[in-house]
């Protein structure tokens, strides 16, 4: 073993199978490096979470040619996780994406008390839970506040376990994102609500059935309560539900586990309580929101690029508004093939609940735009703050005005590479899509946003021709050097 000492140089390559280790004063933590990193060492810096200062590095102008494997999709394994609390048997997932809120979700179910086994090898996206030993029925603001779809354990503990402790999530970089509907939607299941301390307190000896009409469209409170509502006694019937194919997807699961659920996908859902659910296997939808990104992307890029293990179907709207800007796009039963080299036309936008335009593909639509001939006005109708990407587009030369919820985009303007930041999942998709097409390289920061929902991105898109690799930075701080154990 070769110890290197922070000298203070500029830059040094830390080889796969090496260990950052911090400073005994900070707690002496080890990392171990599993491929090569390019790390910038500065005199008397200590490392800040690793992952956390990872940038990618894209050279623009390669179109993507080859075949993306989509993964399973996070926001149906969210909800399909927080499901297995429903019973005391195991739940086994299979198509689970690697991504970073999985492994928060993970560590938020073993808080409370769940056995979480990963497969490996063949089986490296199988997910086995098992809640037979509940003994903590919390989630807590730590785990919350990194991701607010902790939330979904609220009416899954509330109906096992009688009982839930819940941080409220509080401000998000997208907008307000209350959750008075779950909370409204327990209530009418029976449930006593006490809020204090920053956390929701939700008490039931047992939920009995009610009816539910949703204020607004939401899709993790549909979920939420149509979870609660499996163990309930008696009839649920909840009205203006949410009808994403993630909804669909974790009411297949709950059927799988014995809950007897009608009409998921439309907007009126019936569900008969029963006094126990028992443990299934259920294979996770793939990612529409993954697979729109690779579709413009390829289409930005000039490329020909075909998607496997995804579900064309999910991507109705989506399909429909390219082929309205003059993309090609052949569709089969779970495969997708885009092709483009022709000049796109803009075409305006307006977000909506599924089956509409979906905001998760609000931010790498308006790259689309940037280069289409022409004025798009893109409206985003689901969230209040979510343009966030409008100014790094604008960065990198970009002609969008914001104007509330609406943006008008002026195309087509070349797009010159630039150091941008991250601020949310999908903003970051759409810096990525950017600097595929822009000039010269683009570094863009904070990607720790893109590894909470994209697996392996920077994989998949070097394995279809992108110049893009991802590198990590140690920032200057006021503690003793840090060490690499090679
Ligand atoms: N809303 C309320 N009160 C509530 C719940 C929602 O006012 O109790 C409002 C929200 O503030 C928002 C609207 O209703 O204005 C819709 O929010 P919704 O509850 O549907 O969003 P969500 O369930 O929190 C999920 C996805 C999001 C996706 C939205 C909309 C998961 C884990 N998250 O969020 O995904 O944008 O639906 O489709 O399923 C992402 O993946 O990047 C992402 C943000």
């Amino acid at each position: 073993m070769k110890f290197v000492r922070n000298d203070g140089s500029k830059k040094t390559v830390v080889p796969p199978g090496a260990e950052l280790v911090l400073p005994p004063e900070i707690g002496g933590l080890k990392k171990p490096v599993t491929r090569s990193r390019n790390l910038r060492i500065f005199p008397d810096s200590l490392f800040i979470s690793e992952s956390l200062m990872d940038k990618f590095v894209i050279r623009g102008g390669n179109p993507l040619v080859g075949n993306v494997r989509i993964s399973g999709a996070k926001n149906a394994a969210l909800p399909a996780m927080a499901a297995a609390i429903l019973t005391d048997e195991p739940v086994i997932l299979e198509n689970i994406p690697d991504v970073r809120d999985i492994q928060t979700e993970r560590k938020l179910l073993v808080s409370m008390g769940a056995e979480v086994e990963l497969g490996y090898g063949r089986a490296a996206h199988r997910t086995t839970i098992s809640c037979k030993n509940l003994v903590n029925p919390e989630a807590a603001y730590e785990l919350v506040k990194t991701m607010r779809a902790s939330t979904l354990v609220l009416g899954p503990l509330v109906a096992r376990m009688g009982r839930a402790r819940v941080s409220q999530p509080g401000g998000c970089a997208i907008g307000a994102r209350p959750i008075d509907l779950h909370v409204k939607g327990l209530e009418r299941l029976g449930a006593t609500i006490r809020q204090e301390h920053g956390y929701i307190e939700a008490t039931a000896d047992r939920l009995r059935g009610g009816h539910i009409i949703f204020d607004k469209i939401t899709v993790t409170g549909t979920e939420d309560l149509m979870m609660a509502a499996t163990l309930a006694q008696g009839e649920t019937i909840m009205e203006n539900c949410a009808r994403e194919p993630e909804v669909v997807d974790l009411a297949a699961l709950l059927t799988r586990m014995g809950a007897k659920i009608e009409g998921a996908g439309t907007s009126t859902v019936r569900i008969h309580g029963v006094e126990k659910l028992h443990g299934a296997r259920h294979r996770i939808i793939p990612d529409r929101i993954e697979a729109g990104t690779f579709v413009i992307a390829a289409v930005l890029t000039g490329g020909d690029l075909t998607l496997t293990n995804c579900e064309p179907t999910h991507l109705g709207a989506l399909i429909q508004k390219l082929e309205e800007c003059g993309v090609k796009i052949t569709a089969a039963a779970d495969s997708l093939r885009v092709t483009n080299g022709h000049q796109l036309i803009a075409a305006d936008v307006t977000t909506e609940e599924y089956p509409g335009f979906p905001t998760d593909m609000q931010a790498q639509y308006m790259v689309l735009a940037t280069q289409a001939q022409g004025t798009s006005i893109i409206t985003e109708n689901i969230f209040e703050n979510r343009f966030m990407h409008a100014q790094e587009l604008v960065r990198m030369g970009a002609n969008i005005k914001v104007e509330g919820r609406r943006a008008i985009v002026r195309g087509k303007t070349p797009l010159s590479a630039a150091a941008v930041q991250c601020s949310d999942l999908r903003a970051s998709a759409s810096l990525v899509i950017a600097a595929l097409v822009a000039d010269e390289e683009t570094i863009i920061d904070r990607v720790y946003h893109i590894d909470r929902g994209y697996e392996r991105i920077e994989e998949k898109l070097k394995g279809v021709g992108a110049q893009i690799r991802r590198i990590g930075e140690i920032l200057p701080r006021r503690a003793a050097a840090p060490s690499v154990v090679a």
